[in-house]
């Protein structure tokens, strides 16, 4: 026996057969692999090809036809991989974020739900915002910064997988999340999630993809793109945006987007509706009707010709248009370099010209009750989350 057979032959016997296209991958078993690892998937036809980083299960470059038929990468990110895991700023560029996504009221929650965390089942996750008022998108090291195996790859589908053990984060039970991004003909995206967990617990997942249908060619703002929501709701928020447990009517506000809307035409009068002093937009839509049959969210710019359209089994949508992306809050200025292919690096990503898109639960429905969303889940319930994303041009 060579070496290599002899190898070949142990390999077989500790970690069964090699991997084939679509058979889980060994590296799961070693671990989940390098996280810096990128996995290009191209729909059958050409018509998305899209790069995945095992770093958060983030989608770090997702190119589409444009009207005249060139492809643009229309997410933001870093072309910097180490960038994901290291730049202070941290704006969950393209990541999952969860355990439990939004914000968690002073870091505290109780099983069952109550509104003043109260009870025997009190939970405490680090703050990791507002000075230590809430936690956001699941505490100091979310779902974004974890490492996810990709256990099934093939040409056009990649599924990640996450364990997230009891405890971490503070949060109870060991959960196990999948995510599978697959892209088919006719420029569909399609993201499902499924997670289960070892004992009760809070899930919220979501994609927190940054977009410009643009990408930076035409102009270097959101305004030019127009938007539709088909909500009559929007989640109501305090000065640091930790939902109140009541609802708005966006009747009259500049939160409505049943006609579409061009962006510029609003964004910069929505003073304050994404918190104290700040301008744009931060916040939760509920959908009017089920968004499963027919789109109910869609965003397009007429100036690339890209139109996105999402059908979703999610109640809600958080839409947020990068307010603060080239500024921390504290007046500090930031400097996100752009992509090679939005006229970085030497370019920062600029206030108001992206937009994160999640589909998701109510936020907040873990510290407000009368909401009446059960987002418990544990041995005898799974979570389960699917959208699918329709570009045209
Ligand atoms: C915030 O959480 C801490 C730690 O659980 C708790 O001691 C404190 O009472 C909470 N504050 C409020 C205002 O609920
Ligand atoms: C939880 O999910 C993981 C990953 O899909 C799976 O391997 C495991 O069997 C599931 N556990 C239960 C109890 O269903
Ligand atoms: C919002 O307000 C408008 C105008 O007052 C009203 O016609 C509509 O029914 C309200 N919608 C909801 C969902 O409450
Ligand atoms: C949408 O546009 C139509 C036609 O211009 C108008 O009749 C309707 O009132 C508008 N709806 C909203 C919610 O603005």
């Amino acid at each position: 026996m060579t070496y290599r057979t002899l190898s070949a032959a142990l390999f077989i016997l500790l970690l069964g057969a090699p991997p084939t296209q679509g058979a889980p991958d060994p590296t799961i078993l070693a671990g989940a692999g390098d996280p810096f690892r990128v996995i290009t998937l191209k729909a059958p036809d050409n018509s998305i090809v899209a790069n995945f980083l095992s770093y958060g299960a983030t989608t770090k470059n997702f190119w589409v036809k444009d009207k005249h038929g060139k492809y643009r990468d229309i997410v933001l990110g870093y072309d910097n991989k180490k960038k994901y895991e290291s730049d202070p700023s941290h704006p969950f560029f393209g990541g999952i974020v969860g355990r439990y996504a939004n914000r968690i009221k002073n870091g505290t929650f109780s099983i069952p739900i109550t509104k003043d965390a109260t009870g025997d089942n009190v939970y405490h996750i680090p703050e990791n915002e507002n000075g230590g008022l809430d936690t956001l998108h699941g505490g100091l090291t979310g779902y974004d910064r974890r490492n996810w195996a990709p256990i099934e790859v093939s040409k056009s589908k990649v599924t990640y997988h996450l364990i997230d053990p009891d405890g971490t984060q503070g949060f109870p039970g060991t959960v196990q999340a999948l995510v599978t991004y697959t892209l088919l003909k006719g420029a569909k995206w399609k993201i499902e999630m499924y997670a289960n967990a070892t004992a009760k617990t809070p899930i919220l997942l979501s994609s927190h993809v940054y977009w410009n249908l643009e990408a930076y060619q035409e102009t270097q703002s959101l305004a030019d793109h127009r938007l539709y929501i088909d909500s009559s709701r929007v989640i109501a928020a305090d000065g640091i945006l930790i939902p109140t447990g009541e609802l708005t009517n966006v009747t009259g506000t500049y939160w409505d987007f049943r006609n579409e809307t061009r962006i510029g035409d609003v964004i910069d009068k929505a003073v304050g509706y994404c918190g104290t002093g700040c301008t744009g937009l931060d916040n939760a839509w509920i959908y009017d009707r089920s968004a499963e049959s027919k789109s109910a969210f869609s965003l397009s710019s007429p100036n690339s010709g890209i139109k996105m359209s999402v059908t979703t089994d999610q109640p809600a949508l958080q839409v947020y248009t990068c307010n603060g992306i080239a500024n921390n809050g504290a007046g500090k200025n930031v400097t996100i370099p752009r992509k090679k292919a939005h006229g970085g690096p030497k370019k920062y990503y600029p206030k108001h010209s992206c937009a994160v898109i999640e589909q998701e639960g109510w936020i907040g429905g873990i510290n407000n009750p009368e909401f009446g969303q059960d987002q418990i889940y544990g041995p005898d319930r799974d979570y389960k989350w699917s959208a699918v994303y329709s570009f045209s041009s």
